[in-house]
């Protein structure tokens, strides 16, 4: 491993992803639901976001293309990422995102970054828990500084709880890899397959164990590169809530709330009686501490504020009142239930039938959903129909709706494409960016591809089989995608403004 890395991976770059929880909107939307006040961009607003460990900046870039008033930076120590990031930039016509190259430990040293005006949100996404102790002060120290007041934060990191299990794997992944030599990859892959083999071999602390074998089956899809940066980290260590919300408070910032909006609803989380554990403490951290201990979540996403002022729950309501939803599937695909931490939560037919139906004719704001004459159910909870339906990959919140499609945006999914055709395999789901929303659409690779070779004349399911050459055996799945895609995605991307 190279000297400037401090012992984090830096001979395998990591891998393209977009990862929606980054979003301001999603952000803010968090914090509202936890009870702080904040502001949800508005149209065009002059937002200013830094994402810290931006990788190759892929979702920095889908949301600076997706609302040209707002201002983004992206920072990360690898030369590589920065280099290809500003490359891909520059080919998208970006102008409202800026890639900087800094360590998090010595970021005072990059006049680029010491001359940054205070942030509304800073975001950081796989960075927390894989980095040494040096670093993580460093971000505390740049977030003390460049975090405005009432600005937020989103943080990702590996839950301690969640992973206890999957904890002495971890372990023997690196050390047996780093024995094995070679590079970051390379080594992760022996690493597991020592794992694999004493899984088989029945060994007590791996065998039969729930947690190690749903992580291991994750990882048997996970590119080369993820498992690089998730396993060869000198300093990885999967952490509590309560010693991040104390490493963060010294830049002044309060723990408000889970940014997976779902995970703000304890009965969406633990069982009844949990619920009655949870419901003893008044204090906020000891709660998440239960909640922690209920569910096998293994990534907590949270959100924290500098300087939160609670509101009172009639002015969250009016708040959540107003936010726009856009439907981004078919309303058609609306699922019976939803998996969460607690089990199944049924959807209610008579209440979300024709709420997205209504949302298969345009946008709509959550207080007229609400009211719509049809809606069996209770009607005076915009928190849990955000969520929910979010939670369902169903809708996103919409910024400017009904305003025409951006240039920007479709450029920029123009050229992700062409780039992505050319590298494949990203790191789990990309993202269609789209000005309407403000919010980038989630979807496959094949998703962008497809968009790509339809903008470009071609619109028949035989003519996009050509374009993408399946191999024989998966002809037959291929032409159910595309069928899938110009039947079904298409319209609800086209509903949403994205083209
Ligand atoms: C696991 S990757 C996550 C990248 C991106 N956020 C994503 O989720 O796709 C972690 C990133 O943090 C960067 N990084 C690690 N240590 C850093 C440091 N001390 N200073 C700046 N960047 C760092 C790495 O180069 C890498 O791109």
């Amino acid at each position: 491993m190279s000297g400037w890395g401090g012992g984090y991976v830096t001979d395998i770059p990591y891998s393209v992803g977009w990862y929606r929880n980054q979003s301001p909107v999603r952000i803010a939307l968090a914090s509202i639901i936890g009870g702080a006040e904040a502001h949800i961009p508005n149209g065009d607003d002059p937002v200013m976001m830094l994402e810290l460990g931006c990788g190759f900046g892929y979702t920095a870039m889908a949301l600076a293309a997706s609302n040209p008033t707002w201002t983004v930076f992206g920072v990360d120590f690898n030369p590589a990422h920065i280099a290809a990031a500003r490359d891909w930039a520059v080919e998208a016509g970006l102008t409202n995102v800026t890639f900087i190259e800094a360590d998090f430990s010595r970021w005072e040293d990059n006049p680029a970054l010491r001359d940054l005006p205070g942030m509304d949100f800073v975001t950081m996404h796989g960075i927390w828990s894989w980095i040494p102790p040096a670093a993580k002060t460093g971000i505390v120290r740049l977030l003390g500084a460049k975090v405005r007041p009432g600005g937020l934060v989103h943080l990702s990191y590996n839950a301690m709880t969640g992973w206890i299990d999957m904890l002495p794997a971890a372990n023997l992944i690196r050390e047996a890899g780093n024995r094995a030599g070679g590079a970051s990859d390379h080594r992760a892959a022996e690493g597991l397959r020592l794992v694999r083999d004493l899984i088989k071999a029945e060994a007590h602390n791996l065998h039969g164990r729930p947690a190690v074998t749903s992580r291991m089956e994750m990882f048997e899809n996970a590119s080369a590169n993820y498992l690089a940066h998730e396993f060869m980290n000198d300093h990885w260590a999967p952490c509590f809530v309560n010693d991040v919300a104390t490493a963060l408070s010294e830049a002044k910032l309060e723990w408000v709330a889970a940014s997976e909006l779902t995970e703000n609803f304890p009965e969406l989380v633990m069982s009844e009686a949990q619920r009655e554990i949870f419901h003893r403490y008044p204090d906020r951290m000891m709660q998440e501490l239960v909640k922690d201990i209920c569910t096998p979540r293994a990534l907590r996403q949270d959100v924290f504020v500098r300087g939160a002022t609670r509101i009172r729950p009639s002015e969250r309501t009016a708040l959540l009142m107003d936010v726009s939803l856009t439907l981004t599937k078919p309303a058609e695909d609306l699922p019976e239930s939803l998996n969460v931490a607690a089990g199944k939560a049924e959807l209610n037919k008579a209440f979300y039938g024709p709420i997205v139906r209504a949302l298969a004719t345009r946008p709509w704001r959550v207080g007229d959903l609400l009211a719509l004459p049809n809606v069996v159910g209770k009607r005076d909870n915009p928190a849990e129909l955000i969520a929910i339906l979010t939670g369902a990959d169903m809708v996103e919140p919409t910024l400017r709706p009904m305003t025409p499609p951006g240039p920007d945006a479709m450029r920029f999914n123009e050229v992700s494409a062409r780039r992505m055709i050319r590298k494949g395999s990203p790191n789990g789901m990309l993202a269609i960016a789209c000005r309407p929303t403000g919010m980038p659409l989630a979807t496959p690779l094949l998703g962008l591809v497809l968009l790509y070779h339809y903008r470009n004349g071609i619109t028949g399911v035989e003519g996009l089989i050509q374009a993408i050459e399946p191999d024989e055996d998966k002809l037959t799945e291929a032409r159910t995608v595309i069928v899938a895609f110009l039947d079904r995605h298409l319209p609800a991307w086209k509903n949403a403004g994205a083209l």
